[in-house]
């Protein structure tokens, strides 16, 4: 599975999103960091944000919802033009309804899990995600240090998506940097998603570039 990178634009300035999604046109994917101050401590984007970027970039969306109540908001993301759309497997009620509904819209439907939930109890829900993503941080802000204690969790997600036939992608989100990047690649991520390491660089296209490359070593 070749490397993705995908630029968190919360680390980008809020004023001027339509010229920083085309500052990394060499991006896979633009994240999208959606907070509703339930779930997490901080309020970010939504709906109309969504669409308005949807509209401003072709790079595809890559929607990861912080928020307390996915089953009933994450189907709008689908149906604004979203790729991709993660949802939280702590805060989900119904998260194999709400998987497929994202599925049955078109886009990819992505399951989330903090720094301290264990992956294993999510090993049957599989076949319902197209990925899983694995926050390296607390979820909530941008610019936190890399949790290194995450690593075993990815290569056991990794054992497990080996045994279920490989076609999920793995994400980990929060502090990931050239100088993480490499132990979350051996870890067996293989979508990487990157705040203030791409944003907080001088030539966010360039940093893209070296951490496609650092992941790809
Ligand atoms: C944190 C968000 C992340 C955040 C990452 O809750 O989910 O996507 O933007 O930012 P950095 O890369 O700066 O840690
Ligand atoms: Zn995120």
């Amino acid at each position: 599975m070749a490397v993705q990178i995908s630029p968190s634009i919360l680390a980008a300035d809020f004023a001027r999103l339509a010229d920083e999604a085309a500052a990394v046109p060499n991006a896979d994917w633009l994240h999208v960091d959606v907070m509703d101050y339930h779930f997490v401590p901080n309020l970010t984007i939504g709906l109309p944000v969504v669409e308005a970027l949807r509209k401003a970039t072709s790079t595809p969306l890559d929607c990861h919802l912080m928020i307390a109540d996915p089953d009933r908001w994450a189907p709008q993301y689908a149906e604004a033009g979203a790729g991709s759309v993660t949802i939280h497997a702590e805060a989900a009620k119904g998260p194999i309804r709400t998987l497929r509904e994202i599925r049955a819209l078109g886009a990819r439907a992505g399951l989330a899990l903090n720094p301290a939930t264990p992956v294993e109890p999510y090993e049957d829900l599989l076949g319902e995600v197209d990925m899983l993503l694995l926050m390296t941080v607390e979820p909530g802000f941008g610019g936190q240090k890399f949790l290194d204690g995450v690593l075993p969790k990815v290569r056991r997600a990794r054992e497990m998506i080996r045994r279920h036939g490989g076609r999920i992608w793995l994400q980990v989100d929060g502090g990931v940097d050239a100088g993480t990047i490499e132990r979350c690649a051996d870890a067996g991520a293989d979508v990487f998603v990157a705040g203030s390491a791409v944003y907080g660089a001088s030539d966010p296209a360039s940093a893209v570039d070296a951490l496609r490359a650092a992941a790809d070593a």
